[in-house]
């Protein structure tokens, strides 16, 4: 991969001299959704698929970015003055944002630069290709205009500062977390009210991770994503009255059950009752996984799923029909969206020997319900943004 790239960065922008390869991963999450913009855990992991990037710094303002992915386009151009968001710039809002959130933060990026990129995660899937993006022009940046005091968390920071205020997405900071901060056959337990975290193994020795991308585009996903958070912090807003909390992650189901009447609207209740179990579902699994009880973590995957497609109402026919079918699979430990929904992708945990069949199946039984097909991968575990060559 990297040397299609740097062929094609020598042959758009005149030869290889001074130019670096940068790679960040997509990822996937196990458990725990909708709950980082509620103060709760989630339980995310980075890829081994992601987000390749060549670039090297300029004399002059000019920023001329491409991409593999979107050859049609041609080189987008723009310049380091006057920032903004623009729809003709299309995929370049996200690492003309990454560099538009280091000036807001105090690193104005004086210099342009040249970019050149290629992501094999399948773009719109929910395995955050966007995010993705964002930490590889994060981890150029640094590295280039020689910001070495700044931190992958910080990074990651950025990154979702750029989601919520250039390209007007109101993310929680899951996404770019497990992208920036991702370990080889680790999990990331992360707490997002304060951001502490820690690493917990994936010790899969008879099982897979199969990812199923509905391949239904978003479309209305990120106006619907900011309406979900609204109910959520109306929800909040309405517990308040009573409750001194700071978010929804701080309830546990009791406290929950106990001070639900106090949200005005059966809507919200749901939408805060999935923030509050999504919560504690993430905790009893997490134990459970460290107990060793995969089996107890794959019904809590399966639980996530009915809260997500009941209470929050973020799943649709598409990912319904792929999650009901290989909750009905030889081999299935458990299955669940995963992202943001509205589209997007699967996560199954599921027997080596019978992935095989599941693929067939599902992939089956979703051609014929949902009239195209869905693709399928199975995937491994990786590191998180880096510098690679
Ligand atoms: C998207 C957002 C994340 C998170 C998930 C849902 O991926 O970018 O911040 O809210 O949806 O869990």
């Amino acid at each position: 991969m990297k040397d299609q790239l740097l062929a094609k960065f020598g042959e758009l922008f005149g030869g290889t001299d001074g130019a670096k390869v940068y790679f960040a991963p997509g990822r996937v999450n196990l458990i725990g959704e909708h709950t980082d913009y509620n103060g709760g855990h989630v339980f995310p992991c980075a890829l081994t698929i992601g987000t390749y990037g060549v670039a090297r710094k300029r004399n002059d303002k000019k920023l001329r970015f491409y991409s593999m992915n979107f050859e049609q386009l041609g080189v987008l151009e723009s310049s380091v003055e006057n920032l903004k968001p623009e729809k003709e710039a299309d995929w370049t809002n996200y690492p003309k944002g990454v560099m538009w959130a280091f000036g807001e933060k105090g690193m104005k990026v004086e210099q342009g630069m040249d970019l050149v990129l290629f992501g094999n995660i399948p773009n719109g899937s929910g395995l955050s290709s966007s995010a993705s993006v964002e930490v590889v022009t994060g981890v150029a940046l640094r590295d280039l205009f020689g910001y070495d005091d700044i931190s992958m968390i910080d990074i990651a920071l950025f990154g979702q500062y750029s989601e919520n205020n250039f390209n007007g997405v109101n993310c929680g900071i899951m996404d770019q977390f497990a992208i920036a901060m991702g370990k080889k056959d680790q999990a990331i337990f992360l707490d997002t009210s304060d951001l502490s975290y820690t690493y917990a193994p994936i010790k899969l020795a008879d099982e897979k991770i199969v990812i199923a991308c509905s391949n239904k585009k978003r479309g209305l996903g990120d106006s619907k994503y900011n309406e979900r958070r609204a109910e959520c912090e109306e929800a909040l807003a309405e517990l308040q009255t009573k409750l001194d909390i700071k978010a929804l992650g701080e309830l546990s189901e009791e406290e929950f059950e106990a001070n639900k009447d106090l949200i005005k609207s059966e809507v919200r209740q749901r939408r805060a009752k999935h923030a509050v179990y999504e919560n504690q579902r993430t905790l009893k699994a997490v134990d459970a996984l460290k107990a060793g009880n995969l089996e107890e973590f794959g019904k809590l995957m399966n639980a996530s799923h009915v809260s997500l497609r009941d209470d929050y109402e973020v799943t649709g026919i598409e990912l319904d029909t792929l999650v009901e079918n290989a909750w009905e699979q030889e081999g299935v430990i458990g299955s669940r969206m995963t992202g943001a929904g509205f589209g997007g992708c699967t996560v199954s945990i599921v027997k080596t020997d019978c992935v095989d069949k599941f693929i067939e199946n599902v992939g089956k039984a979703y051609l014929e319900k949902i009239g195209y097909a869905a693709d399928f991968y199975v995937v491994e575990i990786g590191d998180g943004g880096r510098v690679l060559a």
